[in-house]
C-alpha cells in the first residue's frame, strides 16, 4: 500500500484535533504502522503532546518554500514507529510568504512529495490549524482524506456544514480525490442527554462515515499533554486511551473494506 495523507481538520477551535492526531497518531503506531505526523498548527500542541521541543527554524516552513529538503526536518519520537515534523511560532507567518509564490494551495503537496514517493510511512496525519487560511487549505490539496473531530455539543452540525462545503469547493478546485475518512465524535459525556441526541443526530445525517467509537471527556486525556505523552503511554489503561485504541482499530478495518465518502 502506498502512504496515505490524512488532515485532521475542523474549522473550529477546541474540538479535539489535536488530541485526536497525537492519540490517534500513537495508536497506529502501536498498531504496527508508521506514522509521520506533522503539526501545521503555530501552537504547536501536537508538538508538545508528543514530548518534543518547540525550536527555532524546525517546522516545515523551511520546506514549504522550498528552501529544505522536507526529509530533514523529520524527528523520531519516544514512541516507536511515530515520527514528527513539529511546528513552532514562525507557522503563523508562513502564511503571508507561501501567499506570493506561484501555486501557493500546493506548496505542501509539493513539499511531501519525496516523502510520499519514497513509501516509509503508512500514513501522515496533519494536525490542522483552527482557521481556514492558507496553511489550512495546503493541509486540504495535500491530503487523501480528511478525519473531522467534532464535539458533541449544540449547534455542532452547523459547524460542520462550514468543513463539508469547504471539502466540496476543494474537490472542485484542484483535489477531487479528497475524501471524508471519517467524523469522530470528541469529548463525549454520554451521561447527558444533550451529548446523546448530538450524537443520534450526527448518526442520522450522517450514517456511517461516523466512527462507531465515541471518544469519551477524560480527564487524564487532558492531563497527557503537559506530560509530552500520548495518552497510551502517559495512562494506558484509562478510558480515553482504550477509546483512542478501539478508533485505530476501526480506522484500521475501514481501510480495508469499502471507501469512505
Ligand atoms: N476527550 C477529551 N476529554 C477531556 N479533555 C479533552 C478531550 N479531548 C480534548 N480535550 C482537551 O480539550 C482542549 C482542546 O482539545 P484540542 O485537542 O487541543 O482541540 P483542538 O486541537 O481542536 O483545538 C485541550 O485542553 C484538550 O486537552
Ligand atoms: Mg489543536
Amino acid at each position: 500500500m502506498s502512504t496515505k495523507v490524512i488532515a485532521l481538520a475542523n474549522q473550529k477551535g477546541g474540538v479535539g484535533k489535536t488530541t485526536t492526531a497525537v492519540s490517534l497518531s500513537a495508536c497506529l503506531a502501536k498498531r504496527k504502522q508508521n506514522v509521520l505526523l506533522i503539526d501545521l498548527d503555530p501552537q504547536a500542541n501536537a508538538t508538545s503532546g508528543v514530548g518534543i521541543d518547540k525550536e527555532e527554524g524546525a517546522s516545515i516552513y523551511s520546506a514549504l518554500l522550498g528552501e529544505a529538503d522536507v526529509r530533514t526536518l523529520i524527528k523520531p519520537t519516544e514512541t516507536k514507529r511515530l515520527h514528527l515534523i513539529p511546528s513552532e511560532l514562525d507557522l503563523a507567518g508562513c502564511e503571508v510568504a507561501i501567499a506570493r509564490m506561484d501555486n501557493y494551495l500546493h506548496c505542501l503537496k509539493n513539499a511531501l512529495q519525496p516523502i510520499v514517493d519514497q513509501n516509509e510511512y503508512d500514513y501522515i496525519l496533519f494536525d490542522c490549524p483552527p482557521s481556514i487560511g492558507i496553511l489550512f487549505m495546503n493541509a486540504l490539496y495535500a491530503a487523501d482524506s480528511i478525519i473531522i473531530p467534532m464535539q458533541a455539543e449544540y449547534l455542532a452540525l452547523e459547524g460542520l456544514s462550514v468543513i463539508l462545503s469547504l471539502i466540496d469547493q476543494v474537490r472542485d478546485a484542484g483535489n477531487p480525490k479528497l475524501r471524508i475518512e471519517g467524523i469522530v465524535m470528541t469529548m463525549c459525556d454520554l451521561r447527558t442527554n444533550l451529548a446523546q441526541q448530538v450524537v443520534d443526530e450526527v448518526q442520522n445525517h450522517f450514517g456511517d462515515v461516523i466512527y462507531e467509537t465515541l471518544i469519551p471527556r477524560s480527564v487524564r486525556l487532558s492531563e497527557a499533554p503537559s506530560y509530552g505523552q500520548p495518552i497510551i503511554q502517559y495512562a494506558p489503561i484509562s478510558k480515553g486511551s482504550m477509546a483512542y485504541m478501539k478508533l485505530a482499530k476501526e480506522f484500521l478495518k475501514r481501510q480495508q473494506s469499502a471507501p469512505s465518502a
